[in-house]
Parts: structure tokens; C-alpha cells; sequence
């Protein structure tokens, strides 16, 4: 097995964690925070008044989800922080479905009930010298039930409960969950098996292309023609296949 993944598993998350009542990011607490701070640690908020997204969105962040950030100190390859974010998803996907809401990966990183948005990642490199880092930033739809302008369609367990969670109960099932992913189970098997984007066909470079797999940096495998041949996500437009709206 590829080093990166194994490191992947190594790595115990949450022996120390940092809870606060509001910050602006709990992803800029910890880049700021991360030469102080042991591998594992856990940032938490019960509000951001910059919660960040992908792509440079905002992250709504009111009182009643959960927000977090994780510290891990790891050499910053295309595998290893794919394997990170393999793991993570399917600790969410466990999670969810542990509170009986069954949940699919949007590839790459954001989890879904039903095409809607429950939960998001956002990893950041840290670029201190002598220090390769990343902050894994997770946020959760927890007792949210009205959600105000968002480009995509979202949920929450709320909605797909009827019933009110306890947040910190949430953090501490995804820390054992995470922490106790089998070395013994294939991630990257169970990351494809919860992934809506196999099977789905494409067009590529003017040809319709068939999506086979996403292999082990994250890239995706196409097959035309009984050709496999591999891309990187940006060269793709998966969002298309992605109905929010
Ligand atoms: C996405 O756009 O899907 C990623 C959302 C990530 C949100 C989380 S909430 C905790 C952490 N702090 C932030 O500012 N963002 C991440």
C-alpha cells in the first residue's frame, strides 16, 4: 500500500481540542495557531462570522451546525491530500448514515442527501517554512432549517430527521469514526462505491466518454472506445452533472 494512505491512517485526530463560542474561521484560526499546535488538533466553533468555501465562497455558519477544523502536519502531494480527503468523506458518509440518513459523495469533497448539500470540506495548504501542513475544514448541517441564498440546495439532518442533534455528540462520533477506520478497509473502494459520478457518460475533447473511476490522486479515469485515459478534475466540467438548482 502507497505510503500516503497508510499515513492517512496513521494519523490519530482530536487528542486536543479547541472549542470557542464565535471565530472568523476556524480553518484561519488554525493556519494562524499551526506552529503552536500538535498534529490532530481540532479547532471548533459554534458560529464564523467568515466561515469559508470552496472556490473562495461563503460558508454560512449560524449557531446550530457544526464547524470544525483539523491540524495535520504531512507532506502536501496530490495523493496524500486526496487520501485525506477520501477518508473524511467516507467518515461523513458513515456518520450520516449511523443517524439513518443515507448520504452520497459529490466528487470531489462535498457530501450530499438527495443532491443536496449537508456537509463541505475545505483543505488549505499551510506555507510556513520548515512546516508541511494542511487544515482540513469541515462544516456540517446540523439544526439548520432555513438556508438563504445559496448557489446550490442544501439540507440538514434536521430536515432529514425531524429531530434536533446534539452538535458536540456529532464531533465525537466523527473523531472515533475517523480514528477507527480499519486498516483493513479499502478507502479508496469505499469512497467509488459512495461516489454519484461513476458510470455517468461525458463529453471530452468533443467525444461522449464514459467516467470508470477516480483513481488514488483524485484524477478521474475516462474510457472511449475501449480506451481508458486519465484527467485531471479541471479539465472536466463535472458540476454539470450536479443539479442544484
Ligand atoms: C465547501 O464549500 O463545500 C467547503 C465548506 C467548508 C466549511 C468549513 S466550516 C469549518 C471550516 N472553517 C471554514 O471557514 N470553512 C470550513
Amino acid at each position: 500500500m502507497k505510503e500516503s494512505l497508510l499515513e492517512a491512517r496513521r494519523i490519530m485526530i482530536g487528542k486536543t481540542i479547541l472549542k470557542f463560542d464565535t471565530l472568523d474561521s476556524t480553518n484561519e484560526y488554525i493556519k494562524k495557531h499551526a506552529l503552536e499546535f500538535d498534529q490532530g488538533t481540532i479547532v471548533v466553533a459554534k458560529v464564523q462570522t467568515k466561515g469559508k468555501g470552496q472556490y473562495g465562497n461563503t460558508w454560512e455558519s449560524p449557531v446550530g451546525n457544526l464547524y470544525f477544523s483539523i491540524l495535520l502536519r504531512t507532506k502536501l502531494s496530490r495523493e496524500s491530500i486526496f487520501s485525506y480527503i477520501m477518508k473524511t468523506s467516507i467518515s461523513l458518509v458513515k456518520l450520516l448514515s449511523n443517524h439513518n440518513v443515507t448520504a452520497t459523495i459529490k466528487y470531489p469533497n462535498d457530501i450530499l442527501i438527495n443532491n443536496k448539500k449537508i456537509s463541505g470540506i475545505l483543505i488549505e495548504s499551510i506555507g510556513y517554512e520548515h512546516l508541511d501542513a494542511m487544515v482540513l475544514g469541515i462544516g456540517i448541517n446540523i439544526n439548520q432549517d432555513h438556508f438563504n441564498n445559496l448557489n446550490y440546495r442544501a439540507t440538514s439532518m434536521k430536515l432529514e430527521t425531524n429531530q434536533i442533534t446534539d452538535i458536540d455528540s456529532i464531533l465525537e462520533d466523527f473523531i472515533r469514526i475517523y480514528n477507527h477506520l480499519d486498516v483493513s478497509i479499502d478507502v479508496h473502494k469505499q469512497y467509488l462505491n459512495s461516489s454519484i459520478l461513476l458510470n455517468r457518460s461525458i463529453n471530452y475533447k468533443g467525444k461522449e466518454h464514459i467516467i470508470k473511476s477516480i483513481n488514488k490522486q483524485g484524477d478521474i479515469v475516462l474510457e472511449c472506445m475501449g480506451k481508458l485515459l486519465t484527467v485531471r478534475y479541471d479539465e472536466l466540467p463535472v458540476e454539470s452533472f450536479y443539479q442544484f438548482s
